[in-house]
């Protein structure tokens, strides 16, 4: 086979879903999938409010107040996206929350909260939607991992769980969704500078910083266009992978 002329708006005609689109690297995910022409579901929690608005009329998207935990998230969406727009063809679970504690103080209120966010809500959305056949054949499902889900980080052993969690969820279900001719694949990017991250104590900070061979943390756009790649029909035989994003990291 030839290759196309050109990947102009590979996502001409894509319903793609963010979740944690309000701001950081799922806003940024939004502003590209938007420039690459698919019509994009920006969801965030209800208390995100006008940050989720802001980032929807930036992207001429559409906001969905969303809980991934909330036991009817896949319903609502399902339903949702198939009123608006007859379905979905991708979506990126990018809501993740990080409840850092040192292991001698890891309640469980820390460790349910997180596996539940980052882990447990996208496996049970993409099998929501899949179930329903909301997603349709050809869809993409792309999750979020971390750097700290690979080499594990201080402090993080609900997170580091969560996020590895992620990676063997995509391991299994990457031949199960193919039957379907969906695929699945996942982004572990090491520090990116958002909100999340401005928030770990400023020596912390620091050293993720040096952990990439770039010695700055990475930006949200970095994360944004790996995922649009797995979003695009540029990898249509790419599925089961998980592609680090963290400047070569000397992890
Ligand atoms: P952020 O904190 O800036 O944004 C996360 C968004 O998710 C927020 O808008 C928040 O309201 C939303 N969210 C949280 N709980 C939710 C829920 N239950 N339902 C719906 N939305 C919810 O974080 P950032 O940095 O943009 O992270 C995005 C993703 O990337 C997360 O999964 C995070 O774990 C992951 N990540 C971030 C890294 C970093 O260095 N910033 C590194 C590796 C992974």
């Amino acid at each position: 086979a030839t290759a196309p002329a050109s990947w102009d708006r590979p996502l001409e005609g894509k319903v793609a879903v963010v979740t944690g689109a309000a701001r950081g690297i799922g806003a940024t995910i939004a502003e590209v999938f938007a420039r690459d022409g698919a019509k994009v579901i920006v969801a965030d929690i209800p208390a995100a409010g006008e940050a989720l608005s802001e980032t929807a009329n930036k992207v001429g998207g559409t906001a969905l107040a969303l809980d991934v935990t909330a036991p009817d998230a896949a319903d609502k969406l399902a339903e949702f996206a198939t009123e608006r727009f007859g379905g979905i063809d991708i979506i990126v679970h990018n809501a993740g929350i990080t409840r850092d504690k040192l292991l001698a103080n890891m309640d469980e209120g820390r460790w349910n909260s997180v596996i539940n966010v980052n882990l447990a809500a996208p496996h049970r959305i993409t099998e929501g939607l899949v179930a329903k056949g909301v997603l349709k054949e050809g869809g993409r499902v792309i999750d979020v991992s971390s750097i700290a889900g690979i080499a594990g980080n201080r402090g993080q052993t609900n997170y580091g769980a969560s996020k590895a969690g992620v990676i063997g969820m995509v391991n299994a279900e990457a031949p199960k969704l193919a039957e379907k001719g969906i695929t699945i694949n996942a982004v572990a990017p090491g520090f990116i500078e958002t909100a999340m991250t401005a928030a770990i104590p400023l020596g912390t900070r620091e050293a993720g910083r040096l952990m990439s061979s770039l010695l700055q943390g990475g930006q949200t756009v970095d994360v944004a266009e790996t995922i649009a790649f797995f979003a695009s029909p540029a990898s249509n035989a790419v599925n089961g992978n998980v592609v680090r994003v963290c400047g070569q990291s000397l992890i």
